[in-house]
């Protein structure tokens, strides 16, 4: 079976954007994949976290991907802290990542104007540990949204650049982003990605909003202001009607355009609504056997277990063979 990696920051609650771009993918491949999805806890020090929050969002993550029916018989969940190999693969690998290469990357950029006072070193190699998750477990593919492209190119160059020292170590890993909301956007500005660190609340749907939250959010979107107030898909021209018959589409599991027809006579204010009302109408499930789940910390800690037992295994094979090409002696 080909091996599916990916991974969410526990820096926030998950926003409506992590499921469109990222689980809602991992659903459909867990069928016919061997997947590990994990919560990037490495990654979320990079900028200052609470200690005891972070405890709770990780714990909140595992729950969560339960609850959307990632299923820990199926796939493996696990936490990027517990598997250890992740830290010493990426040692190896900012050996064989450039400078100029890591400077280059978006996010970074973004992250260290926005976090100016601690632009740590962490924050700079960010994206060699994250091709170090993706390349311990020989991954084919890593489903995530738009925004994780650039790092999943610098992945790809790194394994090929080892691959050409050292003979084939590393798959080098196919990025798999959705046709349809790859990149879900701001409810207050549809020309900028939907962030749960986002400053304005209103920006972003939690999947744990409750209902009441998600309609008055939704309700207050900002649509576009032309002339004339036609529904219609167009990236560029109706970003943020796009971007409700997007997130619409999603929670129905109809096509854009079967929708689209429907509400070609009608005005923004219906969109908003049925689009709350189906947001609500998915989430509401997800929600009730997320509190059930997150109240059962001996049914978390099976998952937990089990996921860095699987992934373990996997990882560990991998970093032997890393080991071995660059020439590193195992303890007699
Ligand atoms: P993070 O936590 O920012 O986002 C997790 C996943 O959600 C997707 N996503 C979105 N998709 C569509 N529209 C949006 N508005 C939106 N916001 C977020 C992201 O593309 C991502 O797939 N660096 C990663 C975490 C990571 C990782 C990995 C991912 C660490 N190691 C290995 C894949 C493989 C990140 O910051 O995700």
């Amino acid at each position: 079976k080909p091996v599916v990696l990916s991974g969410i920051q526990p820096t926030g609650g998950m926003t409506i954007g992590n499921y469109v771009g990222a689980i809602n993918q991992w659903l459909k491949l867990q069928e016919d994949h061997d997947c590990f999805f994990m919560l990037v806890d490495l990654h979320a020090i990079t900028v200052r976290q609470d200690p005891a929050l972070m405890r709770e969002r990780v714990l909140d993550g595992i729950a969560m991907y339960t609850a959307c029916g990632i299923d820990p018989e199926k796939s493996a969940l696990f936490v990027q802290s517990q598997v250890p190999e992740h830290a010493q693969l990426s040692w190896v690998l900012n050996c064989y990542a450039q400078m100029g290469e890591l400077n280059r990357m978006t996010q970074f950029k973004d992250k260290s104007s926005k976090h100016a006072n601690n632009v740590n070193v962490g924050l700079f190699s960010y994206p060699v540990l994250q091709a170090a998750d993706i390349l311990i477990y020989q991954a084919d593919q890593v489903p995530v949204g738009e925004d994780q492209k650039q790092h999943l190119e610098l992945t790809r160059d790194i394994a090929t650049r080892f691959n050409n020292i050292y003979g084939d170590v590393f798959k080098v890993p196919e990025p798999y982003i959705p046709e349809l909301g790859a990149r879900v956007m701001s409810l207050q500005d549809p020309l900028k990605k939907m962030s749960k660190s986002d400053e304005n609340p209103n920006a972003f749907v939690l999947l744990l909003d409750e209902p009441k939250k998600i309609e008055k959010k939704l309700k207050k979107a900002v649509t576009d202001s032309d002339e004339q107030a036609r529904i219609y898909f167009d990236r560029q021209e109706k970003p943020g009607v796009s971007n409700l018959l997007t997130l619409l589409s999603v929670a129905t599991g109809r096509s854009v355009d079967a929708l689209v027809p429907e509400y070609e006579d009608k005005m923004y204010g219906h969109l908003k609504k049925d689009t709350a009302a189906a947001v609500v109408e998915m989430l509401e499930p997800i929600q009730s056997r997320f509190r059930e789940i997150r109240a059962d910390q001996t049914l978390l800690d099976n998952i937990m277990r089990s996921g860095a037992e699987r992934a373990g295994e996997r990882a560990e094979k991998t970093l032997k063979a890393v080991y071995d090409a660059v020439g590193f002696i195992p303890r007699p």
